[in-house]
């Protein structure tokens, strides 16, 4: 906390892809023609300028350029935006900048651009290493474009990178699961992102729905998959996330522990703590043409008493590691006694323990999270 603020991190969107993946919900549209680069960095910018009261004093402690495809943007773009947030914010000195990269999508001369312009960490989105699977996921690339990424990123010495895996594919065997497990852990990455599909509104899958991994099938992938981790030396610390020890991801973990982060870019989402204490949340416009046009800010709103306690454990309880006690009302602004209630019904219930300084969710509360969770909605905490 500095000022007694959470810490501050950027989230900065960029909205395009090459086409569209069908499992996909993220604020992506397929390219038509060249991504305007400078253009969408100078709204970038601007968009900035218009959020720099809200930093307060603060340093930036980590960013994240996500997407959408962040490689589709020029490594001069890259270097201008980077130099253009460094210029309106300060960076605390040991800032982690990732960028989200697609294979298929970046050369090794523009990853050394990357890196140069301030990248520190990179997120390779492979999704899996099998041929078949990547078509059906409807990727670009195949599985020697991912590797041939993790062995760049690796080359770089980055402080770190991830390779984003997803697991429960369309007809996929556990034996297949695993299998890509195996190659992404062999091409050691520091921090591994393993995903389950999941089957999203208002996506080319919802409409016409592939044919997934049974609940049995799903289970054993996850304990196997789990297992291999292990083994190979890395930590689960949020439901899909597993780093090597001093590896986690400062920027998500920055989420999760309920700090506050400014987001920019088309429908990025920020989360302010005010000097007064109570916590507004800004959404930006969704769509590129209206983004484009100069209107950045879509809403902002501030967070009801009743929901912070809601929103404060639904992202704690994402992590694994203990939450300390003091942190609720810091973040907050409530005394215990709000949820003291919920608490008590959670512990019963042996979904969390509690010490005089941490509560720790159980095994059960990892399993049962929903159920958990319920008892800090408004009307039941
Ligand atoms: C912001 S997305 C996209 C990053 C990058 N554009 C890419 O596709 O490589 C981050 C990650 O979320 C995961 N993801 C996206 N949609 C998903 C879904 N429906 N179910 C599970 N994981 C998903 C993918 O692993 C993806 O790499
Ligand atoms: S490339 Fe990434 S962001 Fe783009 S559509 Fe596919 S999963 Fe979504």
């Amino acid at each position: 906390m500095a000022n007694g603020l959470p810490r501050l991190s950027l989230y900065i969107h960029i909205p395009w892809c090459v086409q569209k993946c069908p499992y996909c919900d993220f604020n992506s549209h397929a390219l038509k023609g060249e991504v305007p680069h400078q253009e969408y960095v100078e709204h970038l910018l601007n968009d900035l300028d218009n959020s720099l009261h809200l930093v307060q004093g603060r340093q930036l402690a980590t960013i994240f350029i996500g997407g959408g495809t962040p490689s589709l943007l020029s490594s001069q773009a890259m270097q201008d935006l980077m130099d253009g947030v460094r210029q309106r914010i300060p960076f605390a000195a040991e800032i982690e900048v990732t960028m989200e990269a697609n294979p298929g999508t970046v050369e090794a001369e523009r990853f050394s651009g990357y890196q140069q312009a301030g990248i520190n960490r990179i997120s390779i989105g492979v999704q899996s290493f099998d041929a078949q699977k990547l078509t059906r996921l409807g990727r670009i690339h195949g599985p020697g474009e991912a590797i041939r990424a993790a062995e760049l990123a690796t080359g770089l010495g980055l402080r770190s990178f991830n390779l984003d895996l997803m697991h429960g594919l369309p007809d996929q065997s556990i034996e297949q699961a695993l299998d890509d497990l195996r190659q992404a852990i062999a091409l050691n990455p520091p921090h591994l992102s393993w995903y389950q599909l999941t089957i999203e509104p208002n996506t080319l899958f919802a409409s016409r729905p592939p044919k997934l991994p049974d609940d049995d099938d799903l289970w054993d992938i996850f304990e196997q998959g789990d297992q291999l981790l292990r083994e190979a030396g890395y930590e689960q610390y949020e439901t899909s996330a597993y780093a090597k020890p001093g590896y986690r991801c400062e920027h998500n973990l920055n989420y999760w522990r309920f700090g506050d982060y400014l987001g920019i870019g088309c429908g990025a989402h920020g989360k302010i703590t005010l000097a007064d204490g109570s916590i507004m949340r800004t959404v930006k416009t969704r769509h590129p043409k209206g983004y484009m046009r100069g209107e950045y800010l879509d809403r902002q709103f501030m967070v009801a008493d009743e929901d912070k306690a809601f929103e404060f454990f639904m992202n704690r309880f994402r992590l694994l590691e203990a939450c300390p006690r003091q942190d609720f009302t810091a973040l907050t602004g409530l005394p215990e006694e709000h949820v003291r209630g919920a608490l008590d019904k959670a512990i019963a219930a042996g979904y969390l323990q509690e010490t005089p300084d941490v509560w720790q969710i159980t095994a059960q509360g990892k399993l049962f999270l929903n159920s958990l969770l319920e008892a800090f909605l408004p009307e039941t905490a």
